[in-house]
């Protein structure tokens, strides 16, 4: 069986990192989850000293603190994904954006790995005394909110989210991390590392 586990971004990954997300732009696909390195891809150095930033942030209603991580896969010590974890919220965070963004690179999807990586942000979150989780998908991502609600989410609100002139329909979740853990530990802890 596969294993996983997080890992701190770090000097070592930079190659693997910029990879990551030029893959992403590959497969024209939306980026999602990783403390903004696509806007550092040639600026890794300066990428580590912003989470660095991020993790001690005093939460204001521009920022909060978060953390990020890659999800690496044990076989072949591969970034399968990324997460970004903010540790509190704002009131604009708890309007859309939630606790918690994610992604897994185009070429690994559909293979039950975010669930794995939602599963692991739990955990985190459980560390740092969150109790309840929430998360925003797009309605018409199913892949996002079908991982939410594998992981115990309950949809609690949808609204419509209106940018630059185009608007979409937003599910909002609520995870209780506790519980959520528990009622999936029998499933992801054998994955871990
Ligand atoms: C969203 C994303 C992280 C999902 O990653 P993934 O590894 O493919 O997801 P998983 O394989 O763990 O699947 C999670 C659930 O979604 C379902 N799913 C995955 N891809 C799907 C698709 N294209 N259509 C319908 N359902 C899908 C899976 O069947 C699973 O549900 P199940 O447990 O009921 O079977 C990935 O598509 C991604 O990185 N997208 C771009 C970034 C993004 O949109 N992030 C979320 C922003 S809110």
């Amino acid at each position: 069986m596969e294993k996983f586990y997080f890992e701190e971004p770090n000097i070592s990954r930079k190659e693997d990192a910029i990879a990551y997300i030029n893959e992403f732009y590959d497969y024209n696909s939306k980026i999602n989850g990783v403390g903004g390195l696509y806007r550092y891809l040639d600026d890794y150095e300066g990428w580590l000293k912003k989470l660095e930033e991020d993790y001690t942030r005093i939460p204001n209603e521009e920022k909060v603190p978060a953390r990020t991580y890659f999800l690496i896969r044990e076989s072949d010590s591969r970034i399968i994904g990324m997460i970004n974890i903010r540790l509190s919220l704002n009131e604009s965070l708890k309007k859309s954006g939630g606790h918690i963004g994610y992604s897994i690179r185009p070429t690994e999807r559909r293979k039950g790995y975010n669930k794995i990586n939602l599963y692991l942000g739990l955990k985190v979150c459980q560390k740092y005394g969150i109790e309840t989780v929430l998360l925003d998908a797009d309605k018409e991502n199913l892949a996002s909110w079908k991982t939410m609600e594998a992981l115990g989410g309950i949809n609690i609100r949808e609204f419509i989210d209106e940018h630059d002139g185009a608007h979409s329909i937003m599910k909002n979740y609520e995870i209780n991390v506790n519980e959520s853990i528990k009622n999936n530990s029998n499933i992801f802890e054998p994955m871990l590392k």
